[in-house]
């Protein structure tokens, strides 16, 4: 039987250590177990259901099976129940965010914010449920009618990750629901127990059996898990957020049966200052963007690019701030930056950092492991200077608190050199040139642009990438659309 040592919380039920299929919380099949460690240490502190193919079916006969009542509700049943989901979220926020926080490593401040960001998209969902409409095309013929009509795709698999446990599971979860499909779900195996308090909650919101279901699965059952999702006809969608080689063994093999998918992969997005740009805003806007959640976001600036004639002025104001964040355990108030989510994770910061300075990159601050009493997982916020395009963290995703500094001289030369990459979800810059602004901005090949601002996730805004970034979107209106199919009926006959 899975089970949590003590994590003291106002309501101790939310802590759920099984699967929920159907209406019911149930352990694996062939009762095996997913340890869950706290971060900072890798000490375990929990354990779960670690499911396989059987659960998975399992999960996809009920959601199969709940699907044609719930895809007749009237969409203001479903915004209804949606809504409920959404009032008992904020209601047990703050436990959430302890949960958050002692799974995933994120400072309890950001835990609170990310309870909040994710509770937004459920809202925004369940009030767009209400506006989902067709369209009656103007009479192409005499006497017949051509109608369209929107309608859920049926199951979806939602693959969620571990860096955003509660907002990236919600903003799946939440449009499915609403556009009349039903979900089967797996977190990320690192990050299990938010998704399943989350999933508690909407059981408590009165979502009908079968509407909702999870399974949890260690990374070596996670395949197993997937692939009875990938091979079963009746999943109709696989969202995913996670790494671009899993997104792409998805879209392969999803292929079989032809599923609709949304894919939120990775990035590498540059930061540019221009000459131009307020130089204050700039650096707060690299702060938001680039030490969120410690660097370890998909929209996390990779890349920073600063103009010679401003270069030395942002590095030092940058530099100042850096080293003014508090690096700490997740669970304490004063902390800025956790541990990062494991010993794999430090260890490829470790080496972007090493393989940078081998090949010229200066330490301006950081640039170093921190072991603090509760644990070794932790690392310097850090900015390098004289970063070039031959360094490691130039093409990979450091997923850390590093940012690289790259100095140029000239626009063109800057969007030729930040579009030089096979990803492209989210692009920053500043300046103040209203010409340079429009030019810039339509230049960068990703989905998403910063202008002068570093904060850009919102749920009224189509998130997602181009590129090997992913296709999809997720919140607005366009990440309601992607859960539902567009059906063309065409009446005759009528004189
Ligand atoms: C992500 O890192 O994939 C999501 C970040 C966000 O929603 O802002």
């Amino acid at each position: 039987m899975p089970s949590i040592q003590p994590l003291s919380l106002d309501h101790p039920a939310l802590l759920r250590t099984r699967n929920f299929i159907g209406h019911a919380w149930c352990d694996g099949l062939d009762g095996q177990h997913l340890e869950v460690s706290n971060p900072a240490t890798g000490a375990v502190f929990a354990s779960v259901a670690d499911s396989g193919a059987a659960d998975a079916a399992r999960a996809a006969d009920a959601a199969h099976a709940a699907f044609p009542a719930w895809s007749r509700r009237t969409a203001r049943e479903r915004a209804q129940l949606i809504k409920r989901w959404h009032a008992l979220i904020l209601e047990h926020r703050e436990d959430l965010a302890r949960i958050i926080s002692t799974e995933q490593g994120k400072p309890l401040q950001e835990s609170r914010g990310e309870v909040l960001y994710g509770a937004s998209y459920v809202e925004w969902f369940a009030e767009e449920a209400t506006r989902i409409s067709g369209e009656i095309v103007a009479e192409a013929v005499p006497g017949r009618k051509m109608l369209v009509l929107k309608e859920p795709v049926g199951v979806v698999a939602a693959i969620t990750p571990w860096n955003f446990p509660l907002a990236m599971i919600a903003r799946k979860i939440a449009p499915a629901l609403a556009a009349g499909c039903t979900v089967v779900a797996k977190p990320a195996e690192d990050t299990p127990l938010t998704a399943l308090a989350l999933v508690y909650l909407a059981e408590k919101a009165g979502l009908p059996a079968g509407v909702l279901n999870i399974v949890t699965a260690s990374r070596a059952n996670t395949p197993a898990v997937v692939d009875a999702w990938l091979a079963d006809g009746r999943v109709r969608k696989i969202t995913f957020t996670g790494s671009t080689p899993v997104g792409k063994h998805l879209a392969r093999e999803s292929a079989g049966t032809l599923k609709k998918l949304s894919l939120e992969l990775g990035g590498n997005a540059p930061f540019i200052v221009f000459d131009d740009a307020d130089i204050d805003a700039a650096v707060d806007g690299l702060m938001a963007s680039k030490f969120r959640n410690g660097g370890q976001t998909c929209v996390c600036p990779n890349r920073v690019y600063v103009q010679a004639g401003v270069h030395d002025h942002f590095v030092a104001r940058l530099a100042l701030r850096v080293a003014a964040l508090q690096v700490g355990p997740a669970t304490e108030e004063a902390s800025q930056i956790g541990p990062m989510i494991n010993a794999r994770a430090v260890d490829k910061i470790a080496r972007h950092v090493e393989d940078a300075v081998a090949k010229g990159a200066r330490v301006v601050t950081g640039g170093e492991r921190v072991r603090l009493d509760d644990g070794p997982h932790y690392y310097a916020p850090t900015v390098l200077t004289h970063a070039t395009p031959q360094m490691a963290l130039s093409c990979e995703e450091t997923f850390g608190p590093v940012a690289a500094i790259f100095r140029f001289t000239d626009e063109e030369e800057v969007v030729r050199d930040a579009n030089d990459t096979p990803f492209g979800l989210a692009a920053y810059f500043y300046s103040n040139d209203v010409r340079r602004i429009w030019r810039v901005a339509q230049a960068l090949e990703t989905g998403i642009v910063g202008v002068n601002e570093g904060a850009i996730a919102s749920e009224a805004a189509p998130f997602g990438g181009v590129k090997e970034s992913g296709y999809g979107r997720e919140g607005s209106r366009h990440g309601l659309d992607d859960y539902m199919h567009t059906k063309y009926i065409c009446q005759g006959q009528l004189g």
